[in-house]
């Protein structure tokens, strides 16, 4: 896929995902609710994660018909929506502690940590609401597809993905984790997520878990969850926070455990550049054409070799 083909691509998946965000995320949530979660899910963001249910999907064709189409919109939001969730959560000062994200103050700073806190709260809420709309709303999506894939998104968000992974990283102040655990933290609180993503698109086309299509692009998203975080892990320690959007040097200053601080830049650059060639190998056996997954292939790409 040329570059000018993946913006033309992301550019449209973007302005669909921006819109669908913008109607489901209620200004009217009282007492100021619904100005803080607005402020927390819209404009911002590199939406990456709905960038990938949307490749996936397109991947397995399942944006071929109008009820799969919308299921994957769907997806797409509900995803960022908890992603979204994660980041307010993650930069209270009861975690990170973070003043600055996506070139903003951050939503506690802005709100108060309590509505910080319940605008949270109510987006892990409505990414689900989301998920599962009422008989005759939209072009529908079957009761089984809403079930997989509230089950796929609440799996990659709760112990055994994100918030697990968080309480690991919050354990791990001042500790230097072996090359394993590290993986482990890594895979459950950025990975999961991204992997879901993946594995969401895949479900609004209809594959099966048995599939090698979708075995292969489980594998797929599994090394591009851990590639993503290995990167962040990088551009922290390596990139200024006009660029980033959010307060550089963090993970040092806080005394985190990183792939960084295990392996050095180099190792942990070397380690995703290891984690796209397994992504590409995933992608060339699953089956798929070439020009199906070209957008898949682009975003590993991307990931990888993002510098914010
Ligand atoms: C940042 O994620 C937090 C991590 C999980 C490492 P992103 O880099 O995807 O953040 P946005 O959505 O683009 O702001
Ligand atoms: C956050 O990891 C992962 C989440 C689940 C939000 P980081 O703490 O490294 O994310 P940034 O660097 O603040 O975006
Ligand atoms: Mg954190
Ligand atoms: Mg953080
Ligand atoms: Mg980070």
């Amino acid at each position: 896929m040329s570059p000018e083909g993946f913006k033309n691509w992301s550019d449209d998946v973007l302005a669909r995902v921006e819109t669908a965000l913008s109607e489901w995320v209620p200004v009217s949530a009282p007492a100021g609710l619904g100005e803080a979660m607005r402020y927390g899910v819209l404009e911002g963001g590199k939406r990456l994660r709905a960038l990938l249910v949307q490749a996936a999907a397109q991947a397995v064709g399942a944006l071929a018909s109008p009820a799969g189409a919308e299921a994957a919109l769907r997806a797409a939001c509900a995803v960022e929506l908890i992603h979204a969730y994660s980041l307010v959560h993650d930069d209270m000062p009861c975690m990170d502690n973070d003043v600055l994200r996506r070139g903003k103050p951050t939503v506690h700073v802005a709100f108060g940590e309590a509505q910080a806190m319940l605008a949270g709260d109510a987006m892990q809420a409505l990414a689900f609401e989301v998920l599962t709309p009422d008989v005759g709303e939209g072009a529908g999506v079957a009761p089984a597809l809403q079930a997989r894939l509230v089950r796929l998104l609440a799996r990659a968000s709760g112990q055994s993905g994100m918030a697990g992974g968080q309480a690991i990283d919050l354990a791990s102040v001042g500790r230097a984790l072996d090359e394993q655990t590290l993986r482990d933290m890594h895979q459950r609180k950025t990975g999961a997520l991204l992997q879901a993503s993946v594995q969401m698109g895949a479900a609004c086309g209809g594959l099966q878990a048995d599939s090698a299509a979708w075995q292969a692009l489980t594998a797929y998203g599994h090394a591009m969850g851990l590639a993503f975080q290995i990167v962040d892990d990088v551009l922290d320690a390596t990139q200024g926070s006009e660029t980033l959007g959010k307060t550089a040097g963090k993970d040092a200053d806080a005394n985190k455990p990183t792939y960084v601080s295990l392996l050095g830049l180099e190792g942990a650059r070397q380690e995703a550049a290891d984690l796209l060639t397994q992504a590409r190998d995933a992608l060339a056996r699953s089956g798929l054409s070439e020009q199906a997954t070209a957008p898949l292939a682009a975003l590993a790409d991307r990931i990888v070799h993002r510098d914010h």
